[in-house]
């Protein structure tokens, strides 16, 4: 199975983040169409039709989502998430630095279909060389009339600004990006409203993954026939996969969704041409970054697609795949797991933030030889009750998702570690370990 390149087209033609060659490639005559002679609705009709799923984590349908912009309030607002802080998540940097002109156009046509006159890009704070890129690409179309005052002679005017964020992993989730770009402290917020509604400054705002704006483009341009013809029913489309871990060769690939298996992305010639150590095998494949249950190794045939990895037991989200190998401790790579989560809880709410505390307290005990069968017990009980919807965003429930999906698949690892003290883990230590 060869990769498409339907967003990282540097691949294909390197220079194309200058305007010229961009718009050699066919680059803005999709935006140059839709202010001259499209309707916003047809736009979203497009997007809708060719079944593009965000690809910020939950998959949900862009075309869709843009439809629940109510059309008589004003302003509104595009909110670009590019706070990529998933671990081992890489894909949107490559997409702001490679192919800057492909998301400023995917940022523009979503504006216009909801008739938005102003667009955020939401980047992380160690973004700055991106976010330099990323601006000489957007003066660059202000000054080539494709962004600014009365585009391309159309009454549709769109401003476009880079914010950098300060650092930290809920930011983003998206309501609590809209507190951080609002200059509060980066919490999320209730939901409903939804931000469709109640977003930005309160007003409707449409708040979309960098990669998601970026396939918009090529779906206005082409057809959602076309960008049918890649991917599955269910899943249509590229995705870019981030792989990185104990593999030869990591690095983004872009894939049409359920053409290859987790195996084919580890070992395939054109993929991660296999694990970096000789005669090693696969212990553990993490398809979400830290976010979503470690799979094992017979989840290796598993198709690429939201649906085929969901079945398996996880979950595809951003597809940031971490392999790690037989060598690998998984009771310390959960540690580490909940140690990232237990940093990056905002504190809002109790379940979180006092689960996150104690799942890693139990978690270092045992790793580190001091644990009792009763803590590992009790590790699963504390991660059991943070789930359903106790916890206020969902950051609390991936926190979870490391402890109970290598409890489930590597018990046999943690009674190990338990039987390794002195009293074989059966728990003489007195009522507080
Ligand atoms: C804790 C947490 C962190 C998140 N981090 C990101 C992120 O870095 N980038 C991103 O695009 N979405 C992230 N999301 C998902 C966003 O909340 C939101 O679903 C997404 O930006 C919507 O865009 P999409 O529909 O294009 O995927 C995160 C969600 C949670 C709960
Ligand atoms: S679940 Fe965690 S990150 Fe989310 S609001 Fe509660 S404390 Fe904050």
């Amino acid at each position: 199975m060869e990769q498409a390149f339907v967003i990282l087209r540097h691949r294909e033609i390197p220079d194309i983040q200058q305007l010229g060659t961009y718009i050699k490639d066919g680059g803005y005559e999709a935006w140059k169409r839709a202010v001259k002679e499209m309707t916003a609705d047809q736009v979203i009709d497009v997007v809708k039709a060719s079944g593009l799923r965000g690809r910020g984590g939950a998959g949900f349908p862009a075309g869709v989502k843009w439809s629940f912009v109510p059309k008589n309030v004003f302003p509104k607002y595009v909110v670009v998430n590019g706070d990529e802080s998933e671990p081992g998540t890489f894909k949107d940097r490559e997409i702001i630095e490679q192919n800057p002109h492909q998301l400023v156009e995917g940022v523009a046509l979503c504006a216009y279909a909801i008739q938005a006159e102003i667009a955020y890009i939401y980047l992380r704070g160690e973004f700055k060389a991106p976010a330099r890129i990323l601006q000489a690409a957007i003066d660059e179309a202000y000054q080539a009339g494709l962004l600014g005052k009365n585009i391309q002679g159309s009454n549709y005017s769109l401003n476009i600004y880079l914010h950098l964020g300060a650092g930290a992993y809920i930011c983003g989730e998206e309501t609590a990006l809209l507190e951080s770009l609002e200059g509060k402290l980066g919490q999320p917020r209730l939901r409903p409203p939804f931000p469709a509604n109640v977003g930005l400054y309160a007003k409707p705002t449409v708040i979309n993954n960098v990669e998601t704006l970026a396939n918009v483009p090529p779906i206005v341009r082409k057809g959602a026939e076309w960008y049918r013809s890649f991917g599955t029913e269910k899943s249509p489309g590229t995705k870019i996969f981030c792989l990185s871990g104990m593999v030869k060769r990591p690095g983004n690939y872009e894939v049409p969704l359920g053409k290859i298996k987790i195996r084919d992305l580890i070992f395939g010639e054109e993929f991660g041409q296999g694990l970096l150590a000789e005669g090693r095998t696969v212990k553990g494949v993490l398809p979400a970054g830290a976010s979503a249950p470690v799979l094992p190794e017979s989840a290796l045939d598993t198709l690429l697609d939201y649906e085929s990895v969901a079945a398996a037991g996880s979950m595809l989200g951003s597809a940031s795949f971490i392999i790690m190998d037989n060598t690998v401790d998984m009771v310390w790579a959960a540690t580490k797991m909940v140690h990232f989560f237990k940093h990056e809880s905002c504190g809002k709410c109790t379940p979180c933030r006092e689960g996150t505390y104690w799942m890693l307290n139990l978690l270092e005990k045992i790793d580190h030889g001091h644990g009792e069968q009763r803590d590992v017990i009790m590790l699963g009980n504390v991660a059991q009750q943070m789930l359903g919807g106790k916890c206020f965003c969902l950051l609390g429930d991936f926190s979870t998702s490391p402890v109970i999906s290598t409890l489930k698949h590597f018990r046999n690892e943690y009674d190990a570690k338990v039987q390794l003290t002195p009293d074989g883990g059966v728990g003489t230590h007195g009522a507080h370990g």
